[in-house]
């Protein structure tokens, strides 16, 4: 199997669990920040995943959310998100996404974000164009803030995170921009950049598997995605900002933190 064919009959398998889950119901349990849910289909959705890796290539490493930890550095490194939007999923909103990324030496090659419930396919190959759905997709050709809706994420924090952010969106709002959405899944927010609809996306504090598939498939769909001030991404917990490459500079002005 190639790392195309792997990635999605991992991302159709763990699909088939959530939406499982979704539909017949699941109790939800909460992680550290005491708002911050878990449940037994991320945990059940991301063995599913890493045992289709793992079986296709015994010898790759695997970032998962949940249960596996890889050194980010590895050769070949699956960064996997089995449940994003699981706030969504918890309240039954039906807005939430497995995602899966495939690294070469810490540079991303494959993504592959799929919404079970609406069987939505959004994937990306380096070099290779981004598609949703067999269509090839592209960011909004806007040059201008007041064009275009800007998308943004709440980190689980109920402090210095969230005052921070409130503050950009005032900030946005201020410049006239169409108006704020907060859909609650990173991949598809990214996905949504990639695909024309927001103009901009950002979140003070992601990690790798949120944005793993997304930011390929952004870049190749013509978009720029950076730390919220403007450095390049690294595979850790960061500040992101994903826009439509155009309105970068302009949207950095809002979002760099301490503006
Ligand atoms: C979360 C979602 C959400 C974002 C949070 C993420 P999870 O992922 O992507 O949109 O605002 O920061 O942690 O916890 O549902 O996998
Ligand atoms: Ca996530
Ligand atoms: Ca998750």
């Amino acid at each position: 199997m190639t790392i195309s064919e792997t990635a999605h009959e991992a991302a159709e398998a763990a699909g088939k669990i959530l939406a499982d889950y979704f539909h017949n119901g699941v109790t939800m349990r909460t992680k550290s920040a005491s708002v911050d849910l878990v449940s037994d289909a991320d945990v059940n959705a991301e063995r599913c995943i890493a045992d289709k890796i793992r079986a296709a290539f015994p010898d790759h490493h695997i970032l998962g959310e949940e249960e596996n930890s890889a050194d980010v550095d590895a050769e070949h490194l699956w960064i996997i998100d089995p449940l994003d939007g699981t706030t969504n999923f918890a309240h039954g909103i039906p807005h939430f996404a497995v995602s899966i990324g495939y690294y070469h030496k810490g540079v991303a090659q494959y993504g592959v974000i799929h919404n079970p419930i609406r069987n939505d396919w959004f994937r990306a190959e380096r070099g290779g164009g981004a598609f949703h759905n067999d269509q090839l997709i592209s960011v909004s050709q806007a040059d201008s803030l007041n064009e275009v809706l800007v998308g943004v994420g709440f980190y689980y924090d109920r402090g210095e995170i969230m005052s921070a952010t409130l503050a950009a969106v005032e900030r946005l709002f201020r410049q006239q921009i169409h108006g704020i959405r907060r859909f609650g899944t990173a991949s598809l927010d990214l996905a949504l950049v990639a695909c024309g609809q927001l103009g901009a996306f950002f979140e003070y504090q992601l990690s790798p598997w949120d944005f793993a598939a997304g930011r390929l498939l952004l870049e190749e769909a013509g978009g720029k995605i950076t730390t919220c001030d403007g450095t390049p991404l690294p595979l850790s917990k960061t500040t992101v900002l994903a826009t439509n490459s155009t309105l970068h500079e302009s949207m950095l002005e809002h979002v760099r933190r301490g503006t």
